[in-house]
C-alpha cells in the first residue's frame, strides 16, 4: 500500500477505474456536519451532478444531506440511494415534461423554477394530477465568480435563471395559479470557487431582494444560495478537507435570514472532490522529439476536466519510487486535447506502473463519455477493496 492506496487490489482490476477514498468522504461529510449545525437553520444538501456513483451516493444520504437534482436521471438514482423525496429539489433550466412529472410523482420537495414558460408547464403538470407544486424562483443575481468562465453561472448574460427584474413579475404571475406554491428563492453563482468574497456579495445581494420583497409583504420561507465551494486541488500535498467553517461564516455574518427562514445550501464539488482519485496504467513511455511522453490507458473520456476547462488534477506514480523524471502525461483518445498535464514531475515511468490522478471526485466519473468506443470507467469504494 502506497500513500492511502491498496496497490495490491489495485492490480487485480482493469485500468482506468475510479477510486473513492471512503474515509476521507465521511470525515468530509462529518465536517460539514458539524459546522452546519452550529446554525439553526442550515439545511445542506448534495449536488448530485458530481458524481451519481451508488455508492458514493448512499454515504452521502446515510449522512443527512438532501439532493439537488438536475434531471429525471438524477431525480431516479437518489430515489435509489434512499434519499427521502421531501428531500429532493428539482433544478434545471430545462426540465423536460416527464421529468416533471417523475418530480410530482414523487412529490419532490420543491421545483427550482427558471422561468415563466416553465412555471407555465408545472402548474399544468400539477393541476393534470390534482397536486400543488412546491415551487422556488431562481434568481440571476449578476454577481460575478472569480472562476474559469465556463463554471460562472450567476451573470447577466449567463442562461441561468430570472432576471431580477423580472422577480416581481415572476411571483405576481404564480400568485394567480392554483396549483403551484411559491416558496422561495434559489441562487446559484458559479462553481470552483475560493474567494469567499464571492459569496458575501451574493448574500448582499439577497439581502437587496428580500427588502424588496418584504416592502411588499411577501414572506418567503427558504432560501438556497446553491453550491459553488472549491477545493485545493494542491491535494494531497495541501489541503482535503475544504473550509466549511469559512463556508459557513461567510453566509452566517452577511445574509440577513429572518427567524422563520430556512437556508439551503446545494453543495457538491466540496463534498465529494477529494475522496476520489482515477487510477490508471502507463501503457507506453514514448520519447518525442524534446520530450518525453507517458502514455496512460485513462483518457480524456474517463476524465475530460484537463481538456475542457484547462483543469489541473494532481498526477502521481503509484508504484515506483525511481528518481524523479518529466513527462508529458497523455492520454489514447484520437485528440490533441487528450493531455493529463505537460511536463510534469514524476517518479520514474514504465510500462504497467499505476498513475493516480487525484482530486477527481467532482465532475470525473459522471463525466466520462463513450468517444472513440470506449467503455465507461468503473468506480470502486475503499471499503469494497479492503
Ligand atoms: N447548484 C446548482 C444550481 C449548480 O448548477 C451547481 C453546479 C451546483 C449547485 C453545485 O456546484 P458545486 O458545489 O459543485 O460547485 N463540470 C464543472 C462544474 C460544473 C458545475 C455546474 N453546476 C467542473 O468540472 O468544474
Amino acid at each position: 500500500m502506497k500513500g492511502t492506496f491498496p496497490i495490491n487490489k489495485f492490480s487485480e482490476l482493469r485500468t482506468p477505474f475510479y477510486y473513492y477514498d471512503t474515509k476521507v468522504l465521511r470525515d468530509t461529510l462529518s465536517c460539514i456536519r458539524t459546522e452546519a449545525s452550529k446554525y439553526d437553520n442550515y439545511s445542506v444538501h448534495y449536488a448530485v451532478k458530481a458524481n451519481a456513483n451508488p455508492k458514493v451516493l448512499t454515504i452521502i444520504r446515510e449522512n443527512g444531506l438532501g439532493a439537488d437534482c438536475v434531471s429525471g436521471g438524477e431525480i431516479r438514482a437518489a430515489i435509489k440511494a434512499g434519499f427521502p423525496s421531501g428531500k429532493i429539489v428539482f433544478a434545471g433550466v430545462g426540465k423536460a415534461d416527464w421529468e416533471i412529472n417523475l418530480g410530482l410523482d414523487y412529490d419532490i420537495f420543491c421545483f427550482n423554477v427558471e422561468s415563466v414558460p416553465e412555471l407555465e408547464v408545472i402548474n399544468g403538470l400539477a393541476a393534470a394530477k390534482g397536486k400543488v407544486a412546491n415551487v422556488a424562483f431562481r434568481i440571476n443575481p449578476n454577481v460575478g465568480a472569480h472562476t474559469h468562465a465556463n463554471i460562472t453561472t450567476g451573470l447577466a448574460e449567463n442562461k441561468f435563471g430570472i432576471s431580477m427584474q423580472d422577480m416581481d413579475h415572476v411571483i405576481d404571475v404564480a400568485g394567480e395559479m392554483n396549483n403551484v406554491k411559491f416558496i422561495g428563492l434559489h441562487f446559484h453563482i458559479g462553481s470552483q470557487i475560493l474567494d469567499m468574497g464571492d459569496f458575501v456579495a451574493l448574500c448582499n445581494r439577497v439581502n437587496e431582494l428580500q427588502d424588496k420583497l418584504e416592502a411588499r409583504r411577501i414572506r418567503i420561507e427558504h432560501i438556497n444560495v446553491g453550491g459553488g465551494l472549491g477545493i485545493d486541488y494542491a491535494h494531497p500535498n495541501r489541503q482535503a478537507i475544504p473550509d466549511f467553517k469559512k463556508y459557513f461564516i461567510a453566509y452566517d455574518e452577511h445574509l440577513k435570514l429572518r427567524s422563520y427562514q430556512t437556508l439551503h445550501f446545494e453543495l457538491g464539488r466540496s463534498v465529494v472532490g477529494q475522496c476520489g482519485s482515477l487510477i490508471s496504467r502507463v501503457l507506453y513511455v514514448k520519447q518525442g522529439t524534446n520530450k518525453q511522453f507517458a502514455i496512460l490507458d485513462a483518457g480524456m473520456t474517463d476524465l475530460i476536466r484537463p481538456a475542457l476547462y484547462q483543469a489541473f488534477h494532481k498526477i502521481e506514480n503509484i508504484t515506483s519510487d525511481a528518481p524523479m523524471q518529466t513527462y508529458d502525461v497523455v492520454g489514447p483518445i484520437c485528440e490533441s486535447s487528450d493531455v493529463f498535464g505537460k511536463a510534469i514531475d514524476l517518479n520514474g515511468v514504465k510500462r504497467g506502473d499505476l498513475i493516480a490522478l487525484r482530486s477527481a471526485g467532482a465532475y470525473g466519473e459522471i463525466m466520462a463519455s463513450g468517444y472513440n468506443c470506449r467503455e465507461l470507467p468503473q468506480g470502486y469504494t475503499s471499503e469494497e477493496l479492503v
